[in-house]
C-alpha cells in the first residue's frame, strides 16, 4: 500500500504530481485532488517522485513527510565548479592511515547511498562493510594467507594466475598489493535476478567514492579483490555474501597521502557528435 495522501489546504492542484508520475498512476478527477489510481497501485515504483516534486509540500507517500525531506533550494546545493572539480581531483588512494574512519562519519555516508538510482528503483543491494581495521586485518591475513597455500599446493587455476604474483609480493616482499593496507572495505551487492544489478552496485560505489572523497576520506576500487574471492570462493562466503550474489568493492580509509592538483585527462576519451 502506497499510503499516498494530499494536504488539501496545500495543494494547488497544479497537476505535476500527475505529470511526473513514471508510471502514470496519479489521476485528478476534475475539480478535485490527486489520488493514485485505485487498480493500477501495484504498479508504484516508490520513487517518491511525487513527494519530491509537490512545490506546496502536499504530499505523503509511505509514511513519508515533506518536512522530513530536505530543501533543494539552489542555495543549498553544490555548484557544478565544487563538483568539477571534486570529479576531476579524485584520485585512487593506496596508502592509508592505520586508523579506523570516525564511525559518525561512515554512518552518515552510507545511510546516504540508498539515494543513488537503482534500476526500477528496486533498491535490492545490500552494503557490507569492513569498518574496524582490526577485522580488516584479519581478513587479510587469512585472505591473503589461504591464496599463499593454494598456490603452494599448485592450486590456482590458470584464468587466476595473477593470485601467484599478488602472493609472491606479500610473502617475499610484505606487500599488500590486493588491500593496499586499507582499513576498511565496503562490498556493495546485488541478488543475481537483480534488474540491473551490476550498474546498481557500480553506481552506489561511485557515489560512495565522491562523498567520502568529499568528506577527506581516500578511496580504491579493488578489482583485485574479485580476482581473490573468485580464487577463494569460501572467502564470499566469510563475508557473508551468498554464493550467487554479485558484487563489487571498494578500499577506503583515513589517506596517508594528498593530491595536491588534478590529473590532465580530459583527452582520454573520445567524444562524438552522434547526427541523425
Ligand atoms: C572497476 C575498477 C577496478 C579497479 N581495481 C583496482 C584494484 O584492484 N587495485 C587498484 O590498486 N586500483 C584499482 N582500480 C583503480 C584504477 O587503477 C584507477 O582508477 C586508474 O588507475 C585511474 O587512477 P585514478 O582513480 O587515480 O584516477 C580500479 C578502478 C576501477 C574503476
Amino acid at each position: 500500500m502506497t499510503r499516498f495522501t494530499v494536504d488539501a489546504a496545500r495543494c494547488t492542484q497544479c497537476d505535476l504530481c500527475v505529470r511526473d508520475c513514471p508510471v502514470r498512476i496519479i489521476e485528478r478527477p476534475p475539480g478535485g485532488f490527486p489520488r493514485i489510481i485505485a487498480e493500477e497501485e501495484g504498479d508504484c515504483m516508490a520513487c517518491q517522485h511525487c513527494l519530491a516534486i509537490c512545490p506546496e509540500g502536499a504530499i505523503s507517500i509511505f509514511g513519508r513527510r515533506p518536512e522530513n525531506s530536505l530543501s533543494l533550494d539552489p542555495a543549498h546545493l553544490p555548484r557544478v565548479e565544487a563538483l568539477e572539480r571534486l570529479v576531476r581531483g579524485r584520485r585512487s588512494v593506496r596508502h592509508y592511515r592505520d586508523e579506523n574512519v570516525d564511525p559518525e562519519l561512515l554512518a552518515r555516508l552510507l545511510s546516504v547511498l540508498a539515494n543513488a538510482p537503482t534500476g526500477v528503483n528496486r533498491q535490492e543491494l545490500t552494503f557490507r562493510v569492513i569498518d574496524d581495521r582490526e577485522v580488516m586485518q584479519r581478513f587479510r591475513v587469512k585472505a591473503m594467507g589461504e591464496l599463499a597455500a593454494e598456490v603452494a599446493a599448485g592450486r590456482i587455476p590458470e584464468q587466476f594466475s595473477m593470485v601467484n604474483r599478488l602472493v609472491a609480493a606479500y610473502v617475499d616482499e610484505g606487500r599488500d598489493l590486493v588491500f593496499r593496507g586499507a582499513p576498511h572495505v565496503l562490498v556493495v551487492t546485488a541478488p543475481p535476478d537483480a534488474p540491473c544489478g551490476r550498474e546498481d552496485i557500480a553506481l552506489a560505489l561511485a557515489y560512495f567514492e565522491l562523498l567520502a572523497q568529499s568528506a577527506g576520506l581516500g578511496t580504491v576500487w579493488c578489482g583485485l579483490m574479485s580476482l581473490v574471492l573468485s580464487a577463494r570462493p569460501q572467502l564470499k562466503a566469510d563475508l557473508g555474501i551468498p554464493g550467487d550474489h554479485l558484487h563489487y568493492q571498494m578500499l577506503f580509509g583515513v589517506p596517508a597521502i594528498r593530491y595536491a592538483r588534478t590529473v590532465q585527462r580530459d583527452d582520454g576519451a573520445e567524444i562524438r557528435r552522434v547526427l541523425l
